[in-house]
């Protein structure tokens, strides 16, 4: 969906330069047909199964993507008030929508019981009697899954793992059991099935593997203690190509979940975000200076760690190429590359730490040019921050020759209006 004709990116029909002549930089760009062909496709792996793919709304929650993904007949994951009002603004089914979170407040597990949710993921005994307390209160029944910390070790960063013993997520699976049988005495709660997310991005395929073997194991037990529990969710994860071939097919996850759940007898939700979004969007940005010092060369560009902190906050790859030039697309940014040499893409933030890319091989760029930062459709917008008074970039949809933006560039107006002097 982004690919080069000649010496120049498009996304689908357009070019990425006459978009970011028209809306300036920094800009995001999504392909729509990207963001609905990744859906289908892990819908399609799973067939087999049915099951229900609730997009994680944290990897990027615009809400004309939710409704793009909503019509396609996406459902949801949320883990705040926030994501489910956003879910509801975008036209989202909360009927099919799940609730993750370590720390839900009263006002949130309100809000949801009120919506309708398919069902809180609960994560720790308090958060249990307080789902409880609030259900009671409303006269209403909860619909609960259990998350399990299944103590798994999915080897991806280590902010972004959650299935390991002594992380903050879920309970320990060894307690599964006796918080099933509290939610079962409670006249409040309804047991709906098992919940794990095991980390993000997770490029092999033996954690859920493990993991829906666990699972498994777990329904089995509560179904014997006459639970009904009838849904396993494996929550999200799937490996994204940050460079090609990186990430595994969606049918190898299937491969190894699927057979289980029908073993099971269950139904099947999954929780992804980063794979559905993560390439459907690209994050334009312009050379403001080239500097030359220290021995190093300095590509200083309008996109910062206030569009795309991934790199500063987990040292990740995305690649970035020139939005016009004739050296060809490499297969692999990190080798050496002919026609390039390595330089330090940084953006206008008073951090060293605000940097797209270290030594990064490119082409000759210079004062005016644009670069592409792909893979920037997960976790780039919806982390961006207004620090160093920067506004927020714009955000542009592409549908085949046409393009409409689907969030305005943040004024200056917009960056104190929030707050109250005297
Ligand atoms: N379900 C749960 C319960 C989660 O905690 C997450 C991600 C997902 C689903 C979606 O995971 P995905 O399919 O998008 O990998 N900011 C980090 C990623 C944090 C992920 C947090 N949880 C990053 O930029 O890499």
């Amino acid at each position: 969906m982004f690919h080069f004709e000649a010496t120049n990116l498009f996304c689908e029909e357009l070019l990425l330069a006459d978009l970011a002549a028209e809306y300036g930089t920094p800009l995001f760009v999504y392909s729509k047909a990207k963001l609905v062909n990744e859906f289908r496709a892990v819908r399609e792996a799973f067939s087999a199964v049915d099951p229900v793919i609730c997009y994680s709304v944290k990897a990027n929650g615009n809400l004309s993507l939710l409704k793009v993904l909503s019509e396609a007949g996406c459902n949801f994951d949320v883990v705040s008030g926030g994501e489910l009002f956003r879910v509801q603004q975008a036209g989202g089914d909360a009927a099919k929508v799940c609730f993750a979170g370590v720390g839900k407040t009263d006002d949130e597990i309100r809000f949801a019981l009120k919506v309708g949710i398919l069902m809180f993921n609960i994560e720790s005994e308090p958060e249990l009697d307080a789902i409880s307390a609030v259900a009671g209160e409303m006269g209403v029944v909860a619909p609960v899954a259990l998350r399990l910390n299944p103590d798994i070790d999915a080897k991806t960063h280590a902010k972004t793992t959650t299935g390991k013993k002594g992380n903050k997520f879920g309970v320990d699976i060894e307690r599964g059991g006796e918080l099933a049988d509290k939610v079962l005495a409670d006249p409040h709660l309804e047991l709906r099935g098992i919940h794990m997310h095991l980390g993000s991005p997770i490029n092999t395929t033996e954690p859920y593997e493990k993991a829906a073997i666990k699972a498994v194991d777990v329904v089995r037990e509560l179904r014997d203690k006459g639970h009904q529990t009838n849904w396993i969710n494996l929550g999200g994860g799937f490996g994204l190509d940050y460079q090609q071939g990186q990430a595994p097919p969606y049918s190898d996850y299937a491969d190894v979940i699927v057979p289980r759940v029908q073993e099971a007898e269950c139904r099947l939700a999954l929780e992804p975000g980063r794979c559905i979004v993560g390439n459907a969007g690209v994050l334009v940005s312009r050379v403001i200076f080239v500097k030359h010092e220290g021995g190093k060369t300095f590509v200083i560009q309008d996109g910062a760690m206030t569009e795309l902190v991934r790199p500063a906050m987990y040292d990740s790859f995305h690649a970035i190429w020139p939005v016009e030039t004739d050296v060809p697309l490499p297969k692999d940014f990190l080798a050496e590359i002919d026609g390039c040499s390595p330089v330090d893409v940084v953006g206008p933030v008073c951090e060293s730490g605000d940097y797209l890319a270290k030594s990064r091989n490119l082409p000759p760029v210079e004062r005016g040019d644009l670069l592409c930062t792909f893979s920037a459709g997960a976790y780039g917008m919806v982390m961006s921050s207004n620090y160093n008074a920067r506004g927020r970039a714009a955000e542009v949809l592409v549908d085949g020759d046409t393009h409409r933006l689907i969030r305005r560039r943040e004024t200056w107006d917009d960056l104190i209006a929030a707050e109250l002097i005297d």
